[in-house]
């Protein structure tokens, strides 16, 4: 049975602000958001992907926050962040949009529950991403994409309402969620049949799984 979110103790935040381990660089408001559409999978032993690994304290945060039998992934560019592999943790050495990374990983873990992007921020690379990752994510998983702020950026690829952003990108989605309300103008895809929601924040989105069956919309009650 799914946890209800309203559980939600703080531990994040709580450990981010007494963190005194390797180091983890987080926005303030992100833990609400980690604490909203996180806390359905602790103590349920989760695979998740942290993309781009820093200092290497946020992977060992993710272990602790979903505890036992969890498995945290690391991808980053840089072989250095191979170090910060430990029980429960494992890092792949690549970009985020190589293929050949993505398909390693998930043929050695193919049940991913979460994807967290928090890598280059480059446009192309969270676009690629996500691409490669979201219909591969496990039915009722959760794919969040942070420090979107830099779809705005020029020097990220960003640029507001411009073309090829991320952001652009994701606000497209919530049509294809509509799609079957379109009558044939969106075609119903993959995304449409398997998502639930997308929410937008400040700097954050958040695309969580859902199985949609056939949308019906009976009438209960005396007329
Ligand atoms: C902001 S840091 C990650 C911080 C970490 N997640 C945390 O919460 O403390 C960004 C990381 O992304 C990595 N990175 C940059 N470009 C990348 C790419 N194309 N693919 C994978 N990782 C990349 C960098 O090497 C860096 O370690």
């Amino acid at each position: 049975m799914e946890k209800d979110s309203q559980m939600a103790d703080g531990f994040l935040h709580k450990y981010f602000l007494n963190n005194s381990y390797k180091s983890v660089h987080k926005w303030v408001h992100y833990f609400d958001i980690y604490e909203r559409h996180f806390e359905r999978f602790r103590g349920t032993s989760p695979v998740m992907i942290e993309i781009g690994v820093g200092g290497g304290g946020s992977l060992a945060m993710w272990r602790d926050y979903f505890g036992p039998g969890c498995q945290i992934i690391g991808i980053d560019i840089n072989p250095k962040s191979k170090q910060h592999e430990a029980d429960g943790i494992e890092v792949f050495i690549g970009s985020q949009d190589d293929p050949a990374v993505i398909d390693a990983i998930f043929a050695k873990y193919p049940k991913v529950d979460i994807v967290l992007d928090d890598g280059s921020h480059m446009m192309k690379h969270m676009i690629d991403s996500f691409k490669w990752m979201y219909d591969r994510l496990q039915p009722n998983g959760v794919y969040i994409v942070e420090d979107t702020h830099t779809c705005y950026w020029d020097n990220y690829g960003g640029g507001v309402k411009r073309a090829g952003s991320f952001m652009e990108f994701a606000k497209d989605k919530l049509d294809e969620i509509n799609a079957v309300h379109t009558h044939g103008v969106l075609p119903v895809t993959d995304f449409t049949r398997s998502t639930n929601y997308v929410a937008f924040y400040d700097s954050v989105v958040v695309f969580e799984r859902k199985k949609q069956g056939k949308r019906q919309h009976p009438i209960t009650g005396s007329m």
